[in-house]
């Protein structure tokens, strides 16, 4: 496997290795030395060229401070390395011993309750704590050092999925280091009190020495500047805590690629410092887990959001653990891939993006909280249809990655993501409305749907490959992204701009001229006049359900419709809308067209959607939030003119198609999400590199089917 040094940050990115990851995060400490052989044996008749190991295993690693005894590792990536299965090590800091937070209590979490963590789980430790960074770096070095010429170690994982327990931490030492940061950002105490506001609610401070983490409702609503800094502190934090150990990792062997595996984002900025620092991202999925969570819509479309939204970040990445069977922690249970579903699933992450992947795991455990979380054999030694259908995908593998490497997912519909500021601006004052995320779900879903191509792009990001740019409502619009958006609308590109964009400074401050704000005003022709608040469609509160660290505001989207809600209409083409969430009232120049008008109460007849002309492309504001149906309309309205098309005219429901490619082939990704058989017609003439067989137009996949064109 070789490595060459990461290009920049971009959703265009490839790979950095000449090979396909494919494996299994393994847990050789769980059993007896009696398995190793055969499981070694097992993988590679399966296919596997990779295992990950060591993420929870400190204890054995550093039995005593000080004492290490790596050899129940070094054993186990010898025999797995005798049968051609190369090791990926990780840092194992999600876990540290008993002795470490015996020795040193000061490293535990503190929560907002200031309720100290416990021993006995897992990311107990706070990484903003000086001595746990140190902890951190000691055992990195000694792993580094111990490693660093094994030619069956051939790259690291970072820690395990960072901030996924929790994000937030207050004990001392993260106040203390919270306020080296402020120091660091603001120089002078009259700089904070400035960007905080310090004359609202005579919040201002003295000296830095007076600050504290943000406790919300305690007694009341912090500044939204306050909160802001605190969470840029924890991404900041998190970046530094990672960048301790991939400066020992990449100065003991710089043929060693380096990744994190992402799990919840809570707390990071990716495309800062902790992205930079990485060959590529990791992003575990687990479909069928989020699913029930968020309901986002099914399967299929929760992991295409997931994995679209992760590889706005820095393009191509691996899933190092790929949901393999039933789930479960104590508190919840997932729902079970069914035959063919895994392997499908596997596809579908291939198809978005991944250039590796691990099945997660090789076997279940028999102790501890996550006994019930199977893998590809089962409990008792026996390898069943999990393990088959990995054998099956490890084949697909085989058969598409020459084609498949060095190929970047084509996205004609582009939702503008990865930005943390405006993530976390959003909810520092979330006033009871979807997040930007929230609302972006609804176009997501109906291209995915559609096969249409789309995906999530940063705005300073290469632009030139993408048709439509929707911008959902970011309210820390940057004033340096607005060169390349317009460039972008000057070259035939159609940028959507959603209301409340633009309406805040970076200290959260609003400004003093009227949103967008400087720049999208004149590109878009607008300036926003009024906004007021509208229930959801078929509501009867103001209040949706949308929560942060503010909580969750009352039910009243809930409950049935009655009369007694005020209704917000407009008419877009020739279909009358409920507005969803804000309405805002829009001062237009003499050049922009109206699109789309209010039709009821008092904004009757004034702009609700406008467009410009601008070069040879086109700037839209939407003066208020996505619904199902406005997307629908929106897509009637904006996508023929702007060349957006499905992948492929006639798409059956519940099947999902992807473009990769390169200069010189094309792969057509085509998926049946579900349990029918499908018939799909106007497919490209290519080759299906999954059979061998040439496909002609038509096609007919089984439950659960896959091809893979190449024309
Ligand atoms: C991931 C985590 C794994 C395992 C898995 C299944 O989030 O990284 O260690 O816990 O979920 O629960």
């Amino acid at each position: 496997m070789k490595r060459t040094a990461p290009a920049p940050l971009s959703v265009w990115r490839t790979l950095n290795l000449d090979d396909f990851l494919i494996g299994v995060p393994h847990y050789p400490e769980h059993v007896d030395e009696s398995y190793w052989e055969r499981d070694a044996e097992r993988m590679a008749t399966a296919g596997f060229n990779v295992v990950r190991l060591g993420e929870f295993a400190w204890h054995i690693m550093e039995p005593r401070e000080g004492v290490f005894d790596f050899s129940l590792f070094d054993k186990a990536i010898a025999v797995l390395g005798a049968r051609g299965i190369n090791t990926i090590f990780c840092t194992p800091t999600a876990t540290p011993p008993r002795w470490l937070t015996a020795t040193y209590p000061e490293v535990l979490r503190v929560d907002v309750n200031d309720r100290v963590a416990t021993h006995g789980s897992r990311q107990h430790a706070d990484t903003n704590s000086p001595v746990y960074r140190m902890h951190s770096r000691r055992i990195t070095e000694a792993l580094a050092d111990h490693y660093r010429d094994n030619p069956h170690v051939i790259g690291w994982q970072t820690d395990n999925e960072l901030n996924t327990t929790s994000s937030t931490s207050y004990s001392e030492a993260t106040e203390r280091e919270f306020r080296r940061y402020l120091r660091d950002r603001y120089e002078t105490i009259d700089a904070l009190n400035f960007a905080w506001g310090g004359n609202f609610w005579a919040t201002a401070y003295d000296h830095f020495d007076q600050i504290t983490a943000p406790r919300a409702h305690n007694p009341g609503f912090p500044s939204p500047g306050h909160f802001q800094d605190y969470h840029r502190f924890l991404a900041h934090a998190t970046a530094a805590f990672q960048h301790d150990q991939v400066e020992i990792l990449r100065r003991a062997n710089l043929d060693w690629f380096i990744f994190h595996n992402l799990g919840r984002l809570e707390d990071i900025d990716f495309r800062g410092q902790f992205g930079q620092d990485l060959d590529f991202i990791g992003f575990d999925i687990y479909p069928m887990l989020y699913d029930e969570m968020r309901r986002t819509g099914g399967h299929a479309a929760t992991q295409a959001l997931h994995l679209d939204v992760c590889r706005a970040y820095s393009g191509n990445f691996i899933v190092p653990e790929q949901a393999s069977g039933f789930g479960s922690q104590p508190g919840f249970s997932t729902m079970t891939p069914e035959p063919g579903e895994m392997r499908r699933m596997a596809l579908s992450s291939v198809a978005r993006g991944a250039d590796g992947l691990l099945f997660f795991r090789w076997r279940p455990a028999h102790y501890g909280a996550e006994i019930y979380w199977m893998g590809l054999i089962d409990h008792d030694d026996v390898p069943r249809r999990r393990y088959r259908e990995a054998v099956e995908f490890a084949g697909d593998v085989a058969k598409i990655k020459k084609d498949l490497l060095g190929t970047t997912v084509r996205m004609d519909v582009a939702i503008a993501g990865a930005d943390f500021d405006n993530q976390e601006a959003y909810k520092t004052y979330p006033m009871g409305m979807p997040s930007p995320f929230e609302d972006a779900v609804h176009l997501h879903r109906y291209c995915h749907a559609k096969g249409i191509a789309c995906g999530f792009i940063h705005p300073e990001d290469d632009l030139s490959r993408i048709k439509l740019l929707y911008v959902p409502h970011w309210v820390m619009w940057k004033p340096q992204w607005n060169a390349n958006v317009e460039a972008f609308v000057k070259n035939g590109g159609t940028l959507v701009i959603g209301a409340m964009t633009g309406t805040r400074d970076e200290h959260n401050h609003i400004p003093t001229i009227p949103a967008p704000g400087r720049g999208l005003s004149e590109l878009c022709g607008v300036r926003v006049e009024e906004f007021g608040r509208v229930a959801e469609p078929g509501a009867d509160g103001l209040f949706g359900l949308h929560g942060t660290e503010f909580g969750l505001y009352n039910a009243a989207a809930q409950r049935p419709a009655s009369s007694a809600a005020r209704r917000y209409k407009f008419v877009l083409g020739n279909r009358e809308h409920e507005a969803a969430h804000l309405y805002e009232l829009l001062d237009v120049d003499a050049d922009v067209k109206v699109l789309g008008r209010w039709s009821s109460r008092f904004a009757s007849g004034r702009a609700a959607i406008t467009i410009r002309k601008v070069g040879e492309g086109s700037a839209v504001y939407m003066g208020t939030y996505l619904t199902e149906t406005l997307v629908e309309n929106l897509a009637d309205q904006l996508f023929a003119r702007a060349g957006i098309a499905p992948l492929i005219a006639d798409l059956p429901a519940n099947v999902e198609v992807t473009l990769r490619h390169a200069a010189d082939r094309k792969l057509l990704f085509v998926l049946n999400t579900d349990e029918g058989t499908v018939e799909i017609s106007s497919l490209p003439a290519g080759m299906d590199l999954l059979t061998d067989k040439e496909v002609n137009g038509c096609l007919s996949l089984g439950p659960h089917g896959c091809a893979v064109i190449r024309f």
